[in-house]
């Protein structure tokens, strides 16, 4: 089981199998382009714990989820209007739903390496397609999609496991929102970088406004619940 690609097809071929078992389809938000950048939105809330089983996401999250796929389809939108930025290519995105959950957030990302390593190579598609045929002949074979990275998730547990698996591709990650400061360790999350400080900048502010007031006396409110965690139903 050395072989990466083995392993992904394998992967990839079980999670085809076993979307059967599971009574949600996942939405793609796209546009297409010439190079296209991978996203991973919490578009649902968690699975609930009777949900977790069959990975079936909670509510809609308007503010979280809907919003940030229109915000980026505005900036694509920008971005391709204006003819100075890329000249002569179109960028696109691929839009996924994480759900603000690991198992989820995983089984998308699988998706988006299974694109990437198809566009890579026309060696790379061949043993790919043979690979498919010789674990499941029935399993689709992939279509070409150049992505050039991977935008997302918003939360940083589920992004550690999600860069944890890109980086075994070289794919690169940027966060928007991931701010743990595990997240700061070069050596381990090679492919990560993020467009927000981490949460050491967030407490030294923290620290910082409170000498500033002279306060003697704070108090504060803390929950152990971990963030990607199965969120009992709303
Ligand atoms: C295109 O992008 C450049 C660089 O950000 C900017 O200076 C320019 O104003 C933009 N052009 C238009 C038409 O928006
Ligand atoms: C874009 O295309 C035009 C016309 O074909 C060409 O003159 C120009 O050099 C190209 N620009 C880039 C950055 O490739
Ligand atoms: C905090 O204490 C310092 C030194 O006593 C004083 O100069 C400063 O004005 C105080 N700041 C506030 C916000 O009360």
């Amino acid at each position: 089981m050395g072989d990466p690609l083995q392993l992904l097809v394998l992967i990839v071929c079980v999670m085809v199998s076993s979307t059967v078992g599971t009574s949600q389809t996942r939405h793609i938000a796209t546009i297409k382009g010439d190079i296209i950048v991978g996203a991973l939105f919490s578009v649902h809330h968690s699975p609930g714990q009777k949900q977790a089983q069959t990975r079936t996401c909670g509510d809609v999250r308007e503010a979280y989820g809907i919003q940030r796929v229109e915000a980026a389809f505005q900036a694509i939108d920008e971005i391709n209007k204006n003819k100075t930025l890329l000249p002569n290519s179109t960028l696109g995105i691929e839009i996924r739903d994480s759900c603000w959950y690991s198992p989820i957030a995983l089984e998308q990302s699988i998706e988006f390496i299974r694109d990437t390593i198809s566009a890579s190579s026309k060696k790379a598609k061949n043993d790919m397609d043979s690979a498919i045929t010789s674990v499941n002949p029935n399993c689709p074979k992939p279509e070409l999609k150049n992505i050039v990275g991977v935008i997302g998730p918003g939360s940083s547990t589920v992004t550690i496991q999600v860069q944890n698996l890109l980086q075994l591709f070289s794919i690169p990650q940027i966060g928007y929102s991931a701010t743990s400061t595990d997240l700061s360790e070069r050596s381990f999350y090679k492919y990560f970088l993020r467009v927000v400080p981490s949460d050491l900048f967030q407490a030294q502010v923290l620290v910082d406004i409170v000498k500033w007031h002279n306060w003697t006396y704070i108090s504060t409110v803390h929950t152990d619940v971990i963030p990607s965690s199965p969120t009992p139903s709303r």
